[in-house]
């Protein structure tokens, strides 16, 4: 079926273990349907970041490709995501004088601009500017000030910054794939936009993206970001856990992993076994359940307990109303839910894309969260699919400064 190029959406995952294509159009809710969906193993990725051209260009024209197939829409340019240790955030605030006595969207520029006035180290560049609250003439929590009356504007906001070169591999590895950036998001803010609530956004929330490589975090209070952190610790190391601790191949300790994995051993019976594969042509062994999910239970707990210190340290815990999301990978443990919550002291519950229609079920897996807030984010705002860049890599960061001045209407 032929559509309309200007209302089709991509948001494309480049994840550690996987790339992944959602093709979304938008519907008359001004929410989205999925059309397709593609995916394809990632080897060129480290923690986030792309190690290997070439093999992170043929992974996405695989995982495009079956979601062209999926759509029957070619697939010309995306909203790609970004993430890794090189990403830097930290809250920052700007004040100018009102011009005319009335605030227009020139002073709130300038504002945003005045707060965004940091100095970044040589290779880094901003990535977003995420306005907080605005104060006019010490009145706060002030969302939208345009049109209204007083002489001093001052802005609270979000900054996170990262690696030109990092930002520049995605764009050069798209381009060589075919494929135009269209926009850059940060991971966990894209699949904040898939699994969070504008409910749990506004009374205080903190969203745990646990992917393979890295398991980044976005709390939000007010409607607005307040931080962002990238954790280098993923799923991968559950697995290199599993793999030393049960002397058995990386290959067969993902499948168990995968398929029996449990980070509590409560849930875990006395008598419960697995099947453990050996190495070397050894026969396979029996291996209790319990020591398995004991070795899963120590890692998860770590991760959780790097969090709970993250947000203890940037005195964020007293914010979260609407405790903890966990999405990504990582959250489809058995009992994950359960540990988190009591490591944390918070309410945690497990999120999966929401409020997308069409071909919902395909993407009902919280491995999914990325692509489809990229895809949603893509919908908000995109032009079309028409609109492609140059293949210039620098185009990339222009656009991002474009977006900024629209920042305002994304987020509140
Ligand atoms: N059912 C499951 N139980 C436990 N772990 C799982 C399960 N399903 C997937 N995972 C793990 O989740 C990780 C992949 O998650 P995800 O697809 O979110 O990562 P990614 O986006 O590719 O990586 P990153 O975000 O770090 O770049 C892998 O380590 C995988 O083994
Ligand atoms: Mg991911």
């Amino acid at each position: 079926m032929a559509q309309a190029k200007d209302n089709i959406f991509v948001g494309l995952d480049i994840g550690t273990t996987k790339i992944c294509a959602v093709v979304a159009r938008r519907n008359m809710e001004d929410g989205i349907d999925i059309i397709g969906l593609g995916s394809a193993p990632s080897t060129g990725i480290r923690k986030g970041v792309v190690v290997n051209i070439d093999s992170t260009v043929k992974a996405i024209k695989d995982a495009v490709a079956s979601a062209e197939r999926m759509s029957g829409v070619t697939v010309k340019s995306v909203c790609a995501g970004i993430a890794g240790g090189h990403i830097e955030s930290f809250n920052s605030r700007g004040v100018v004088a009102v011009k005319s006595g009335e605030v227009t969207k020139s002073d709130v520029d300038r504002v945003l601009e005045s707060a965004s006035a940091v100095n970044i180290p040589m290779g880094y560049e901003v990535l977003h500017i995420i306005p907080q609250q605005y104060i006019l003439d010490g009145q706060n929590e002030i969302k939208d000030p345009i049109g209204m009356s007083g002489v001093r504007l001052e802005v609270e906001v979000h900054i996170v910054t990262g690696a030109v070169s990092s930002a520049t591999n995605i764009t050069k590895s798209c381009t060589k794939a075919g494929i135009a950036v269209e926009d850059i998001y940060l991971e966990q803010l894209a699949s904040s936009e898939a699994v969070l609530t504008d409910d749990e956004r506004e009374i205080g929330v903190c969203l745990i993206d646990g992917g393979g490589g890295t398991t980044d975090m976005a709390v939000f209070n007010r409607g607005a970001v307040y931080h962002t952190a990238v954790l280098q610790i993923g799923g991968n190391n559950f697995t290199r856990d599993l793999t030393s601790g049960l002397s058995t191949s990386e290959a067969e300790a993902e499948k168990i992993k995968i398929r029996e994995g449990c980070v509590m051993t409560d849930l875990v019976g006395p008598d419960e076994t697995i099947e453990v594969p050996s190495v070397g042509g050894r026969p396979p062994r029996t291996v209790s359940k319990s020591v398995m999910a004991q070795i899963l239970q120590m890692r998860a707990e770590e991760i959780c307990e790097l969090f709970l210190g993250e947000l203890q340290k940037k005195r964020l815990f007293d914010m979260l109303s609407a405790g903890v999301v966990m999405t990504g990978g990582m959250s489809n443990f058995r009992g994950m839910e359960e540990l988190a919550s009591s490591v944390l002291g918070l309410g945690v519950r497990i999120g999966k894309p929401v409020n997308v229609g069409g071909l919902a079920d395909q993407v009902n897996n919280p491995i999914y969260a990325t692509a489809v807030g990229l895809a949603k984010l893509h919908a908000k705002n995109g032009h079309s699919q028409n609109i492609i860049s140059s293949g210039n890599e620098d185009g990339v960061f222009k656009k991002v400064s474009e977006r900024m001045k629209d920042w305002m209407k994304e987020f509140f």
